[in-house]
């Protein structure tokens, strides 16, 4: 078996950014232009741009979401591709990501997630200019409007716009010169190229790409979402009776009694019960549904997923389970289509309390069908003696 070698070329992808002008709830790169995050298609732009390292710069607690995104984008690459945590400026989140740079690379382009839909093209010409001997590239577009100096409401002087050209990313740099720059400097720069500038090297123009503009406002975003067109809209959900291509999936999970705090199943508390036991609330019913449903998507399991690696996982409630798989289902072409579980326990008694369960976990889940039953085993087996609970899962997913 050939080892493929090492890329000489890094790609930082920084999407550790708040998003405070876009106000949108979520960090900026996870915000969906159309079922997809920025930093998804961001990352499409970059794996299909050449071979590289990737390197993901995400904000502190997103890291997990962030390798998702990049395990989905990567596919077969993910070996070549990581996650590290960005700081509270832009400049501060590049060196994170320069310092997971593999020792072998030779170039580093680093590029923002925000400019979600920069084509492939421009990857390539970045480095095409590097490869003919520039130690640093910026992408540019000539600016068009009349620009003006002013102080306050006045106008001060009128700009020579010929004179100025507006910066875009990726941006290019000989590793040593980018290394070199983020060691001396000693102020906050918005981008690289003015950062290598000031270190003294000189840096270079290509012409820049439209469509690799900056999504910084409500507009911006609205502009991205006309790009994508048709294509990219989420086609209507077939009605669930449809079930053409629909396929099902079987999950299991058990918990033991003796967690702290209260009981957490089927997406309820119960309070006076004994707790369950587990990395999150143990609740044995969310987790062998979320197992069905992965698995009716060939998308692994729970531990692919929610991890004990995952600490936003710790103590989370079934709708977080459930909400987040099923996004990873719509990322992947697919809906749920409707939920059976059964539940072998001791305790709690389930039947006057099904409806309410049975809600709960259909709103996680979209509004999907769910039936949740249960038996005490007739006394039989850990679950019939008390020991813990066991819960298994059938789920139909159809393509959306
Ligand atoms: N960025 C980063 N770490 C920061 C700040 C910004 O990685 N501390 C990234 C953003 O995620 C974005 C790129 O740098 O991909 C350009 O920054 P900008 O468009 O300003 O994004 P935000 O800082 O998130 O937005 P805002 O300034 O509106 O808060
Ligand atoms: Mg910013």
């Amino acid at each position: 078996m050939s080892i493929a070698p090492v890329p000489r070329i890094a790609i930082i992808v920084v999407a550790a950014g708040s998003g405070t002008r876009l106000s949108a709830g979520a960090p900026k790169a996870f915000v969906g232009i159309d079922r997809h995050t920025m930093l998804r298609h961001a990352l499409a732009g970059v794996f299909a741009a050449t071979r590289a390292q990737v390197i993901v710069v995400a904000p502190a607690g997103r890291e997990g979401d962030a390798l998702t995104e990049v395990r989905e984008a990567a596919g077969d690459r993910i070996d070549e591709a990581s996650v590290v945590v960005g700081g509270s400026t832009r400049q501060e989140s590049v060196a994170a990501g320069l310092r997971a740079v593999w020792p072998d690379v030779e170039i580093v382009l680093v590029h923002d997630a925000a400019r979600a839909l920069t084509p492939a093209a421009l990857f390539d010409r970045v480095l095409g200019a590097l490869d003919a001997g520039a130690s640093g590239v910026v992408p540019v577009l000539p600016v068009v409007d009349t620009i003006k100096r002013v102080d306050g409401e006045m106008v001060v002087e009128g700009v020579d716009r010929a004179e100025l050209a507006a910066a875009q990313t990726p941006q290019g740099f000989r590793r040593d010169v980018l290394e070199t720059a983020y060691r001396v400097a000693d102020q906050d720069f918005t981008d690289d190229a003015a950062l290598v500038a000031a270190a003294g090297h000189p840096v270079v123009t290509v012409a820049g790409d439209p469509a690799a503009f900056k999504i910084t406002t409500p507009d911006d975003l609205e502009r991205a979402r006309a790009l994508l067109g048709d294509d990219a809209v989420v086609p209507p959900a077939r009605s669930r009776s449809q079930s053409a291509s629909a396929r099902v999936g079987v999950g299991t999970d058990v918990h033991a009694f003796g967690g702290e705090g209260e009981l957490w199943l089927a997406g309820l508390s119960w309070p006076g019960e004994p707790a369950l036991a587990g990395h999150s609330d143990g609740d044995a019913v969310a987790h062998a549904i979320v197992d069905a449903l992965l698995a009716a998507a060939g998308l692994g399991d729970i531990g692919t997923h929610f991890g004990t690696d995952r600490p936003e996982y710790v103590g989370a409630h079934a709708a977080a389970f459930l909400e987040r798989t099923r996004a990873l289902l719509n990322a992947a072409g697919f809906d749920v289509g409707n939920v059976s579980v059964q539940i072998q326990s001791a305790r709690p008694k389930l039947a006057p309390r099904r409806a309410e369960a049975e809600a709960a976990l259909s709103a996680a889940l979209g509004g999907a069908p769910v039936a949740v039953s249960a038996t005490t085993t007739d006394g039989l087996g850990f679950a019939g003696r008390g020991e813990g609970v066991a819960a298994t899962a059938v789920a139909l997913i159809y393509p959306i």
